[in-house]
């Protein structure tokens, strides 16, 4: 880990180097299920990864952006308060995302492994995945999607998607066939998302610099850290993804490995 003269980040610090000796300490010969975190600044292409990834690997996409914008939808107590943080291009509290994410991990579906996408954003909030990998004996492994800021504004602002399968389209690079509705739901007008205007997605940009960005050295340092060029075609970055996984021995759901 990177050296560092504040004593807060000096103790994260400390708490993540244990967490990972603990990781690499489990038996070698067990074979774990994956995590697979993608990392990536706004826009960079992380659904786009992850749906492929559940797609063809049969690997469970959690989007905690998703997730988060179903919970903003409902008529809880909660809803007002996500709906106003995420319009606001800010992180909504470590406290809440946390739990949805271990309510949403725990269901049957992603005792094979899983990709978040999204998650986590934090130290406090990777501090918390390392532990629940632990505990569920599984590995964690993650990409960075890299795409250089001048390019996400375009992605992000261009992106629509569909309420009902969530398929991701983009007016500049992956248009619809038919002007702003999905090619596989007719019925369904695709969304703009509140947040992608050029002024929120400053805000969304500076969040990532100042929070996430930190969690590249970690996983860096811990040496479990792909880099994706993420300016490629999106199927392009899949096939070297793809590739990794086969490499560190990743299976498809059906026990396939896709050598
Ligand atoms: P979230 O929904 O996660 O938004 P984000 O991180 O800002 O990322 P995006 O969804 O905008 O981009 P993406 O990387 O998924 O790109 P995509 O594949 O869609 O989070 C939203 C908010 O929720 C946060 O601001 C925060 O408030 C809250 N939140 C979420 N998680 C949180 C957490 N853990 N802690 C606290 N708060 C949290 O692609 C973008 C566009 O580019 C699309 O149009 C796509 O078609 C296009 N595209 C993708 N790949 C390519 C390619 N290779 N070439 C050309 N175009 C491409
Ligand atoms: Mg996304």
């Amino acid at each position: 880990m990177k050296a560092s003269s504040d004593p807060e980040a000096v103790c994260v610090d400390e708490e993540l180097d244990s967490l990972f000796y603990r990781l690499i300490e489990v038996d070698e010969s067990i074979a774990l299920n994956m995590i697979i975190v993608l990392i990536g600044a706004p826009g960079a292409g992380k659904g786009t990864q992850a749906r492929l990834l559940e797609e063809r690997r049969g690997l469970p996409q959690i989007s905690t952006g998703d997730m988060l914008r179903a919970i903003a939808r409902t008529e809880t107590p909660i809803a007002k308060e996500v709906r106003a943080v995420q319009a606001s291009g800010k992180l909504i509290s470590d406290d809440l995302v946390i739990r949805v994410v271990q309510e949403r991990t725990s269901r049957e579906d992603c005792k094979g492994g899983f990709v978040l996408d999204g998650f986590p954003r934090t130290i406090v909030q990777a501090t918390m995945l390392e532990n629940l990998a632990f505990e569920q004996h599984q590995k964690v492994v993650a990409a960075l999607v890299d795409v250089q800021f001048d390019l996400l504004e375009m992605r992000a602002t261009g992106r629509r998607s569909c309420p009902v399968c969530g398929e991701i389209y983009n007016i500049h690079f992956k248009p619809p066939q038919k002007d702003n509705v999905c090619d596989l739901h007719p019925e369904a007008e695709l969304i703009h998302r509140a947040d992608d205007t050029p002024e929120k997605i400053k805000v969304r940009l500076a969040t990532y610099e100042q929070q996430t960005q930190p969690l590249i050295d970690y996983y860096e340092a811990s040496k479990r850290l792909w880099h994706l060029d993420g300016t490629r075609e999106a199927d392009v970055i899949y096939a070297e993804l793809d590739k990794l996984l086969n490499q560190e021995g990743h299976q498809t759901s059906d026990g396939e490995a896709r050598n």
